[in-house]
């Protein structure tokens, strides 16, 4: 590999990001980035806004305003989020430049020529009044296989049905709330069965690198066998159609190709502009995206996983014009918000532009790195809450990395004036040697390594499990990093940080200075090689402290930022030896992450949810009635021991309950808010004496008690002390 390509999803410009996104397919990509760059490897990271499909159109009309105003407002305010961020981007463009739009329709004219396209008549709704067909996402109506009555175009979001458009019952424009007609239109579908065994054999062979969930996906497509797929849609947004000269003006009136198709060719567009602005020719774009010494990674959130496993490799194979595939499609799970899934709507959702807002100064957008990196849901759904925020910078980032900083520093300035004491050469040139030693016995055998078949003349035993833990610590954040596993590499990482303490604590040099001056030189000096390394080596993660160090250090501070592919040397490797001179000044003025107090989450925790309810909160006293009416429904308290998911009844949830001696089994629509693990144990209310009734087949002996908003929050009624018996009576 010479060369590594780098893209994160293009997030569509029609809302902010949030902390759920970073964590997916941004955050990720950019710590994998920056570790290659400080590893001295070539690298070329693009992203950029999604700005066509429906997504926008529905936008601008919420908002009142026009696609082109959507685009400008959250391109632009998600692009300065991002640098905020610290995002190291080598550029952020966007889709509705002209050069995107050439490239999409150089793709499509080119799979027309070839034959991988399909032209098809169909009905489909058509809203007279508003002189427009309706999008999947413009219709509603009732679902043909459940009979909810919210019901989307294309897929019911009660029961999960997909649906061709015109089965939909009682369809309603959005627009205008008209009903439509149905009307002939035509479309292009591409072939995508031609590429069935070709992706199978793509797929399978990475087998053994790609992840399981991400090889799960693409395998179950694969296995349902792959068809046709709608790449036009009759839309006034997006990619035009009319621009294909080999097809009639007349079919492609009011046409754009369907978002999807030119989306992912977003990168390609993006990789232009870069090669225009930085090289001053566009044409070097090949250079990366046709060029077999390319390593292409495509970081993406699950819901993406196919259109970039299965849809985008057909598509760059089809071109047969040298394309290259990703190498590996990192895609991650999603990230929970205090136990809930995001939700805009419900103001469930932390936007970054919201934290940027609350928390302006660059140490706290360190914080929120690492603890979104201590919680990425690579394996599975993980769960961000201010609480582990808090924690994640009081007891690690404070306590463990600042804290071994801090009194480093403050150490150096009391005893050395702030310089770095000069030290006996042969020490540093051994510390080379049990670096060289370790390297030449143990590379490829890092869990077996040690120092034992050392035999130090100058280092005590102290320096020699220092050097080794920074050793361990680069070497197997390597071999985590390689396999896409940043939780555990930085876990590694601050090891070294923690090794450092210990190395502080162990050699006390408090006492020392008054004994032994020389050996607290060392103590010192050796001290400011690892927070040298530390600089380094966590600068993927927390790179505004990292930067403030290296400056510290008084030199050109490296922390993998965006280079325009310009290689640096291989810092990485590098942080194993010491490498700072003696005689360096060194002085932090402020602690790098102050203590976050409660009260500043507790303030982050108040806002989550918070949401004036419009609609439900009123009561009805036009619908009274008697105490007596009342005292018919038999309320008690209840014990949950039980809880699981029903296989094909998403909202479900089966519970075993106790009610006093009595047990009972109940059926309950709360899987959505709830996670089965979330009630066991809780003591909930329930009405006992309700006629069973069955759902799904199952049988429900009753029914629990929650409290629901009319924008959907949901929380189950529970008593106010956690443990409070069951059965007991309710009034
Ligand atoms: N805009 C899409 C989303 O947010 C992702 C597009 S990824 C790309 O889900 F490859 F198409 F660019
Ligand atoms: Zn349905």
């Amino acid at each position: 590999m010479n060369q590594i390509l780098i893209t994160s999803a293009l997030p569509y410009a029609n809302g902010y990001i949030h902390l759920g996104h970073l964590a997916g397919a941004y955050l990720p990509a950019d710590i994998y980035a920056r570790y290659l760059r400080l590893s001295g490897k070539k690298v070329l990271y693009v992203c950029g806004s999604d700005e066509h499909g429906v997504a926008i159109t529905i936008s601008a009309e919420k908002e009142n305003t026009t696609p082109e105003k959507i685009i400008d407002k959250y391109h632009f305010a998600n692009y300065e989020a991002f640098q905020k961020f610290g995002m190291s981007f080598d550029i952020y463009s966007r889709t509705s430049i002209e050069e995107h739009h050439q490239i999409a329709l150089e793709f499509f004219a080119d799979f027309l020529r070839k034959g991988h396209l399909v032209e098809k008549e169909e009905e489909q709704f058509f809203d007279p009044k508003a002189n427009m067909f309706l999008p999947d996402r413009y219709v509603e109506g009732i679902c043909p296989n459940c009979g909810s009555d919210k019901a989307r175009g294309d897929q019911c979001d009660s029961c999960g049905a997909y649906y061709n458009q015109i089965e939909l019952k009682n369809p309603r424009s959005i627009i205008t709330g008209e009903t439509p007609e149905v009307r002939k239109t035509t479309h292009w579908y591409f072939k995508f069965q031609n590429f069935q065994k070709f992706l199978e054999n793509y797929i399978e062979s990475h087998s053994q690198d790609w992840k399981d969930n991400v090889l799960q996906q693409s395998r179950s497509w694969l296995k349902l066998g792959l068809t046709e797929r709608a790449i036009t849609r009759d839309l006034l947004w997006g990619v035009k159609l009319e621009k294909i000269t080999d097809i009639p003006r007349e079919k492609t009136a009011g046409k754009a190709l369907y978002v999807w198709f030119d989306a992912v060719l977003g990168y390609i567009s993006a990789t232009k502009v870069w090669a225009r602005n930085t090289l001053k020719n566009e044409e070097e774009y090949a250079n990366w995206w046709k060029n077999p010494e390319t390593d292409y990674y495509a970081f993406i959130g699950k819901d993406n996983i196919v259109f970039h496993t299965l849809i985008f490799p057909a598509m760059l194979y089809a071109r047969e014009d040298g394309y290259i595939l990703p190498k590996n499609v990192p895609a991650n799970e999603f990230l929970n918000l205090e136990g809930q899934k995001f939700s805009k709507s419900r103001n469930w959702s932390i936007d970054l532009q919201d934290f940027l807002n609350d928390f302006p100064e660059p140490h706290f957008v360190d914080v929120l790195r690492y603890s979104l990196l201590m919680n990425l849901p690579e394996q599975r759904d993980a769960d961000f809450t201010w609480k582990d925020f808090q924690t994640k910078n009081n007891s690690e980032l404070a306590a463990i990395f600042g804290n071994f900083i801090n009194r480093t520093s403050q150490f150096l300035s009391k005893n050395f004036n702030s310089s770095i004491p000069e030290i006996d050469l042969e020490l540093l040139l051994e510390w080379k040697q049990v670096v060289n030693y370790l390297d030449d016995t143990y590379s490829a055998n890092i869990d077996n390594s040690s120092c034992d078949g050392f035999s130090a003349k100058l280092l005590n035993n102290n320096d020699l499990l220092l050097i080794y833990s920074i050793w361990y610590g680069i070497e197997k954040s390597k071999f985590y990093l390689n396999k896409f596993r940043l939780k555990e590499a930085f876990f590694e990482i601050m090891n070294i940080a923690r090794a450092a303490n210990k190395y502080f604590n162990d050699e006390a040099p408090w006492k020392s200075i008054k004994e032994n001056p020389l050996l607290a030189a060392k103590t010192l000096n050796f001290c400011i090689q690892v927070a040298n390394t530390l600089s380094i080596t966590l600068a993927p993660v927390i790179p505004f402290a990292c930067e403030k160090l290296q400056e510290s250090f008084g030199r050109k501070p490296e922390t993998g930022s965006s280079n325009n592919a310009v290689p640096v040397e291989n810092l990485w490797d590098k942080s194993k030896f010491p490498t700072i001179a003696s005689g360096t000044k060194f002085e932090l003025k402020q602690v790098l992450f102050p203590i976050i107090e409660d009260k500043t989450i507790e303030l982050q925790i108040s806002k989550l949810g918070m949401q004036p309810d419009n609609n439900s909160n009123v009561v009805d006293v036009s619908n009274l009635m008697s105490i007596d009416d009342f005292r018919k429904i038999e309320l008690r308290t209840a014990k949950v021991i039980e809880a699981e998911r029903v296989a094909k009844a998403e909202k479900l949830l089966k519970l075993q309950i106790q009610i006093g001696e009595e047990n009972r089994q109940l059926v309950a629509g709360i899987a959505k808010y709830y996670d089965p693990s979330e009630i066991i144990g809780k003591t909930i209310v329930v009405v006992a004496n309700l006629q069973p009734a069955k759902l799904f087949g199952i049988e429900s002996q009753g029914m629990l008690l929650a409290a629901k908003t009319s924008d959907g929050r949901l929380s189950l009624i529970t008593t106010m002390e956690p443990n409070f018996p069951s059965g007991a009576e309710i009034s």
